[in-house]
């Protein structure tokens, strides 16, 4: 409490006072490098109200601005993760009800001292149900201190759930995710798949799927576990790569059946990336994301005699080799894969626990919401696969870009909100459990050194991050609503109009062949 709010005349003053720190902090961001996704340039930015006001050389500091020195360092749009499972109610492989370890509040904590000021999380249906899957994720998001959208996952079909597709995307959710795995939970069937994608074509929303061999892998982890191995790289051991590159092919398939963009989530073989490159070539609208950990941990460790150790690499699809991470870097940097996210799915080591002797009862998730940006810029910008233009593309604009969010996300634009981070190239760091902000007990980057640190993080033109701590609000975060359609939609109608003369070469849809039967029947 400032001292003249004890004095009458001062309370008018002091009031000013912390209004003006709560509402209008004016920043100037000087001397930085501006790198958006197109291109770099020197520039100040200047930020008032939570949004980016002007982009220029040598603004001059208004009164009573707050500068922030970038000189030497980067300044680029905050992350965005498009695939986060914060307060998840779901041990996923696990049979247990398991609750993922970070809630809206600490992860979103953990994604703003990584850099990132936006997610986009996967809202879960509670029993099929959609409408109520979403009202317990607006009840427990309350606690967000950051910007946030949701996708919806859809795991059955019936008229409800098309319904509800239909109520949500007008309520600002504008993908639905498909899982062919976790076969007797949330696995969906062919039919159910075609029928979510024709509904989500319907709607202007993205379908969005998890792709693996659901039946493939059930038989495989019966034979995994029956020879004997029952622990944590059993999990590795039973879903080799070509059930994902299955699943991939199938879902590119039936989506280029029904005509309708697809996003593919969490790629981790070669051969996805192929299939991915091999849809793309073909004509067909595709979105390919990576995640931090299938290019950027270590596939060894879930053979490590440790169970605490193994279990955390536990996730779906797994882990790989370091020729298929090769592969994926390679696909982010030719342009087969356009978004590095995380799938943040965190759960400790006591819930890992699950599986102590069936690795199929071990949840599934690996963390990553706070290294997502530091690994990626470590593995791909530091060894000069990509330039840090290409890396605001997969981290933050691609993601504005494909859920429309853009420009008002991913951007450093007059107009644009004032999410803004400040990197320092030069500054190494080592990732440890013992120092992040998550509430996990454990971290898949234990002792990673990385080169380049996110020093400034500023959500909504307020400095959240700096100096190593944390200055955030509980409850001050919005639900960001993501509206339907966009750029991966338009033109569609030609497309249909191309198939449908390709399919009907000699007639017309609705009028069948009116046939002469003979006599003879
Ligand atoms: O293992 C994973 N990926 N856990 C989170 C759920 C999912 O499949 O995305
Ligand atoms: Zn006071
Ligand atoms: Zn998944
Ligand atoms: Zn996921």
């Amino acid at each position: 409490v400032p001292p003249e709010c004890h004095f009458q005349l001062g309370l008018l003053l002091c009031v000013l006072q912390l209004s003006t720190i709560a509402w209008a902090e004016t920043l100037l961001i000087k001397g930085g490098t501006v790198v958006n996704a197109d291109h770099q340039y020197v520039a100040d930015v200047l930020v008032k109200d939570g949004l980016i006001e002007s982009v220029a050389a040598n603004i001059k500091a208004p009164k009573r601005s707050r500068v922030v020195d970038a000189t030497g360092k980067y300044v680029m749009p905050g992350g965005i993760d498009p695939h986060t499972h914060l307060d998840a109610e779901m041990g996923w492989g696990s049979k247990a009800e398991i609750i993922s370890t970070d809630d809206f509040y600490s992860g979103q904590a953990a994604a703003l001292a990584g850099g990132t000021t936006m997610i986009i999380d996967f809202a879960l249906p509670i029993n099929g149900d959609l409408a109520a899957g979403f009202e317990r994720y607006k009840r427990v998001s309350k606690k967000s201190v950051m910007d946030h959208g949701f996708h919806m996952a859809v795991t059955t079909w019936n008229e409800k759930v098309s319904a509800d597709m239909g109520k949500l995307s007008k309520e600002g959710i504008n993908s639905f995710k498909f899982f062919l795995a976790y076969k007797g939970s949330l696995a969906v069937t062919d039919d159910q798949l075609i029928y979510g994608f024709r509904r989500s074509k319907e709607l202007g929303a993205l379908p969005i799927v998890h792709c693996e061999n659901a039946a493939a892998l059930v038989e495989a982890q019966q034979i995994t576990f029956d020879s004997g191995f029952t622990g944590p790289e059993g999990h590795y051991i039973s879903r080799p790569a070509v059930f994902e590159d299955e699943g991939t092919a199938r879902a590119l398939r039936l989506a280029q059946y029904v005509n309708v963009p697809v996003y593919i989530v969490h790629v981790m073989s070669g051969g996805a990336v192929a299939e991915i490159a091999a849809a793309k070539t073909r004509g067909q609208r595709v979105v390919g994301e990576a995640v931090a950990s299938g290019f950027g941990a270590d596939e060894a460790k879930i053979w490590d005699p440790d169970f605490k150790v193994a279990a955390q690499y536990v996730m779906s699809p797994p882990i790989r080799n370091k020729e298929h991470q090769r592969q994926i870097k390679a696909g982010l940097a030719g342009g087969v894969l356009s978004i590095v996210a995380t799938d943040h799915a965190p759960f400790n080591s006591t819930h890992k626990r699950a599986g102590l002797h069936d690795f199929r009862k071990i949840p599934n998730g690996v963390n990553g919401i706070e290294e997502r940006l530091h690994v990626a810029w470590d593995e791909l910008v530091v060894p000069g696969l990509i330039t840090p233009s290409a890396f605001v593309g997969l981290v933050s604009t691609s993601v504005a870009k494909t859920y429309n969010a853009y420009p008002r996300k991913g951007l450093i634009a007059p107009g644009s909100d004032a999410d803004i981070i400040v990197f320092d190239p030069e500054v190494r760091h080592t990732i440890s459990a013992s120092t992040h902000h998550s509430r996990m007990d454990t971290n898949i980057y234990e002792g990673r050194e990385v080169k380049g640190k996110v020093v400034v993080t500023i959500s909504r033109g307020k400095v959240v991050w700096e100096n190593d701590k944390l200055d955030i609000q509980e409850g001050a975060g919005r639900f960001v609503k993501l509206p339907v359609g966009g750029p991966l939609f338009e033109g569609l109608d030609a497309l249909d109009a191309a198939s449908v003369a390709s399919n009907y070469p000699y007639g017309t849809p609705g009028q069948p062949v009116v046939r002469n039967l003979g006599t003879s029947a």
